[in-house]
C-alpha cells in the first residue's frame, strides 16, 4: 500500500495484541555463544541423535517412510492413523486412561502448535487463563493472539529449593471470566514436577470455575529419582476438561521433527481440529510415521533415557556446585536453574541478563537469563543451564566453569 508520495504510510504492521514480543532470548544467547565461541548450555535442544539401536531405528524408520514407504503426501488433517494409535495406546500404558484414537487424539506441528490451536479454539475475547510464571515463551503470545488475557502465579522455591505456587494466591487468579488454566509438569525452567496433592488443587479449582486445564506435558519422560509422571487428566472430574499436551521432540531427541499432539474428549477435540486444519491442516507424514514407531518403543529405551540423563544432571549439578553456583536439583525435564543472587554482588552485575552476558564473553558458557520466563514479576536471580549435551560438552562447560570464574 503506496501513499499519493510514494512512501509505505505509517501503520503499525504487528498487530497490537502481539506488541513487545521481541526476538526470543534463545536466539539472542546463541549469537552471543557463536561469536564468543562459548560453550552453549542455553537452548534446550539435545546435540545429538537418538541413542541406541532404538535410537539407530527411529531414525531409519523416517528415511525409510521417505524413500521406501511412499509417505511423502498430506495425510489426514488429525494425524496418521499409526500415530493417534501409538498415542493412544502409550497414554493407556503409562496414564491408565483411554481416549479413542479417531475422535479423541490430534497431532499437530510440534507442542507449540497445539497449544496455539488450543488456545485458538477455546477463547472469546477477554477470557482469561491462569498462567503459572516462569513459563515456556509461547504461552503468553498464544492466549494474546487469540484475545484472550492471562492472569498470572508466580512459582517461588520453598524451603527445599523447589519451585511451587501459594494455593491461596492461585485461588485468587480464578474469577468469573476464568475460561482455562495452563500447567506445565515437569515444568521447564524451574524442574519441578507437580505431585498429587499440587495437581489436585489446581483440579479442584477447574472443577469449581467450570473451566479447562491445558497440560503441556513435553517432558513426561524425563523425570528423575523415580518420580511418576501424574496427568492432571488422570484426576478424577478432569479427563473431560483436560487438554492433554505432548510431543516427541524431547523424549526421542528429534526437537526439530516437531511432532506433537492433544489428547482431549471429543467435544474439544471437535473444536481443536476446527482451528488446526486452517493453522497446518496437517504435520509432515513421514516423521508422524517415525514417531509411531519410537512411541512402540521397548520400556528399556524410556528407562535408559532417565538413568543417561539423570547421570547427566548430576553431573552438571556437580560442576556447578564446585564452580561456586548455587545450583537446584530438578525434578524433571533437562534444565538446572542456579541463583545467582550472590555472582551478581561480587560482579557488581545488575542483573541476570548480564551474568549470562559476562559468562558467555569471558568464561565461555552460555546459560539462559530466567528472566526471560517471566512476564509479571521483575525476577532476575536465576540462570538456566541445559544438560542435553553430550559428555565432552558438559566436561568443557565444568572445566571453563571451573577455572575461569
Ligand atoms: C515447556 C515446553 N512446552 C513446549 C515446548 C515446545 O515443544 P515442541 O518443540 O514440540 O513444539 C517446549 C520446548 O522447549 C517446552 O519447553
Amino acid at each position: 500500500m503506496l501513499t499519493t508520495r510514494g512512501r509505505m504510510p505509517r501503520i503499525p504492521v504487528l498487530n497490537a495484541r502481539l506488541q513487545g514480543f521481541g526476538t526470543s532470548i534463545f536466539s539472542e544467547m546463541t549469537a552471543l555463544a557463536n561469536k564468543h565461541r562459548a560453550v552453549n548450555l542455553g537452548q534446550g535442544f539435545p546435540n545429538f541423535d537418538p541413542q541406541g539401536t532404538i535410537g539407530r531405528e527411529i531414525l531409519r524408520q523416517a528415511s525409510q517412510a521417505i524413500l521406501h514407504e511412499g509417505r511423502n503426501q498430506y495425510c489426514r488433517s488429525f494425524g496418521a492413523l499409526e500415530l493417534t494409535k501409538a498415542v493412544q495406546n502409550r497414554f493407556q500404558r503409562f496414564q491408565a486412561i483411554d481416549y479413542d484414537h479417531e475422535s479423541e487424539i490430534t497431532v499437530y506441528c510440534g507442542a507449540t502448535e497445539a497449544i496455539y490451536c488450543t488456545f485458538s479454539a477455546l477463547l472469546e475475547m477477554g477470557d482469561e487463563v491462569v498462567v503459572f510464571e516462569p513459563h515456556y515463551d509461547s504461552y503468553r503470545p498464544s492466549i494474546l493472539a487469540a484475545g484472550g488475557r492471562d492472569r498470572v502465579v508466580t512459582l517461588r522455591p520453598d524451603g527445599q529449593k523447589r519451585f511451587t505456587f501459594d494455593p491461596d494466591e492461585l485461588r485468587r487468579a480464578f474469577t468469573p471470566r476464568t475460561k482455562a488454566i495452563i500447567l506445565n509438569s515437569p515444568h521447564n525452567p524451574t524442574g519441578t514436577v507437580f505431585n498429587r496433592e499440587e495437581l489436585q488443587a489446581i483440579a479442584d479449582l477447574c472443577v469449581e470455575h467450570d473451566c479447562f486445564a491445558v497440560s503441556d506435558e513435553v517432558y513426561d519422560h524425563i523425570l528423575f529419582d523415580g518420580k511418576p509422571h501424574i496427568s492432571i487428566a488422570s484426576l478424577p472430574g478432569m479427563r473431560d476438561r483436560t487438554i492433554t499436551i505432548s510431543s516427541a521432540g524431547k523424549t526421542f531427541s528429534v526437537t526439530g521433527w516437531k511432532v506433537g499432539w492433544t489428547l482431549a474428549s471429543s467435544r474439544i477435540t471437535n473444536a481443536l481440529r476446527t482451528s488446526h486444519q486452517f493453522i497446518t491442516f496437517c504435520n509432515s507424514t513421514p516423521f508422524q510415521y517415525a514417531t509411531a514407531f519410537a512411541l512402540n518403543a521397548d520400556d528399556s529405551f524410556f528407562k535408559e533415557l532417565v538413568s543417561d540423563y539423570q547421570t547427566k544432571r548430576n553431573k552438571l549439578h556437580q560442576g556447578l556446585t564446585e564452580a561456586g553456583f548455587d545450583a537446584f536439583f530438578p525434578e524433571g525435564t533437562y534444565f538446572i536453574q542456579a541463583d545467582v543472587s550472590d555472582l551478581k554482588r561480587r560482579l557488581n552485575k545488575r542483573t541476570d541478563m548480564d551474568v549470562c552476558r559476562w559468562l558467555t564473553e569471558h568464561v565461555g558458557v552460555c546459560a539462559i537469563p530466567s528472566s526471560a520466563f517471566y512476564s509479571q514479576e521483575d525476577e532476575s536471580r536465576f540462570i538456566r543451564f541445559a544438560f542435553c549435551k553430550t559428555d565432552d560438552v558438559l566436561d568443557e562447560a565444568i572445566h571453563r566453569l571451573r577455572t575461569r570464574m
